[in-house]
């Protein structure tokens, strides 16, 4: 029972989780839809094919493991599927951690369901993942740093395409949300519960288009404000994808997330060091760009 399954490994939150399992020597399995887009995938890791819809996979994918990720994919179905892997988790006492949009107390989750529609499903699925006789554990997480490589181009381009509010919106870096979400996979005494891991600052967009610009040494210009921003998006993204990531920074660009220092400190805690900067990020990803 030592065995821990990652889905979503071929995707950012999964990928680096992977990562850090692996660093960890952690043994993990990965549940892909299809083997040959996970190829570059490590030796280490054992791969199960199918998809999250199929019960028999997830439940072959699941059988005699420890602890597994879940994370919502952007899929129209994306309610069932988490009911799937919350029962088959169940029926195999398989620990869930859970990565993504969760609201643990129900009249603030209502209240925001009720303020941002498009996202109830993702918070309801969540609170139902929480509500699972799993001994869930909850990890709640701001914008991540990493959207921003999918605008690779963009960036290297001169432009920064997506709206970040100018009072700021909080970033997390995904590999202090690794390490955390890692250390629930591989530590059964880690308490069930729900946590926020956070970056340690608000940035705007232009504050973000600064930091690319600083740290590449080339312009960077913020174009999140210009009314075509949507078409920068569907430069990158399709699908399923592209009409959340749209939905997502309608609300970022209109609305700051700003940071709370209990947050950051809570964080710090989990992380046993401060959680890394928005500039750390860029520089580590800028020195791999060039
Ligand atoms: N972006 C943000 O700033 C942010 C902030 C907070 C929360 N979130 C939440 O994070 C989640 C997205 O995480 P992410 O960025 O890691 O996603 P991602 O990069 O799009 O990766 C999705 C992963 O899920 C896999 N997948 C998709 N559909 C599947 C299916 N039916 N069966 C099995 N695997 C499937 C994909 O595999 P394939 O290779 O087969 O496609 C891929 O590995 C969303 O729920 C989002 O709401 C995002």
């Amino acid at each position: 029972m030592s065995t821990v399954l990652i889905i979503g490994t071929t995707g950012t939150v999964g990928g680096l989780v992977l990562e850090e399992a692996l660093r960890r020597d952690l043994d993990v399995r990965a549940l892909v839809r299809d083997k040959k887009r996970a190829s570059g995938l490590s030796d280490a890791v054992e791969l199960v094919e199918g998809d999250l819809g199929d019960r028999d996979a997830v439940r072959a994918a699941l059988a005699g493991t420890r602890a597994a990720l879940y994370v919502s994919p952007h899929e129209a179905n994306e309610v069932e599927l988490a009911r799937i892997f919350g029962e088959e988790a169940e029926r195999s006492g398989t620990r869930l951690v859970f990565g993504g949009f969760h609201i643990p107390d129900p009249a603030e989750r209502a209240a925001a369901a009720r303020a941002i529609p498009a996202y109830e499903a993702k918070l309801r699925l969540a609170a139902s993942l929480a509500d699972s006789s799993t001994r869930p554990v909850m990890v709640n997480l701001p914008n991540f740093a990493q959207n921003d490589e999918i605008f690779r181009e963009d960036i290297l381009g001169g432009t920064f395409p997506t709206p970040l509010h100018p009072d700021g919106v909080n970033r997390v870096d995904l590999r202090d949300a690794a390490e955390v979400i890692t250390t629930a996979l591989a530590d059964p005494d880690f308490p069930a519960g729900s946590y926020k891991v956070v970056g340690p600052e608000s940035l705007s967009g232009e504050q973000s288009a600064r930091i690319w610009a600083e740290e590449l040494g080339r312009p960077v210009r913020y174009t999140g404000d210009d009314p075509n921003w949507r078409e920068a998006l569907a430069a990158r993204l399709s699908g399923r994808k592209l009409e959340d990531w749209i939905r997502s920074f309608e609300l970022l660009g209109s609305m700051p997330l700003p940071t709370d220092p209990a947050d950051v400190e809570a964080t710090t805690e989990l992380l046993g060091h401060a959680p890394r900067s928005f500039r750390d990020y860029v520089h580590h990803t800028a020195t791999h760009w060039h």
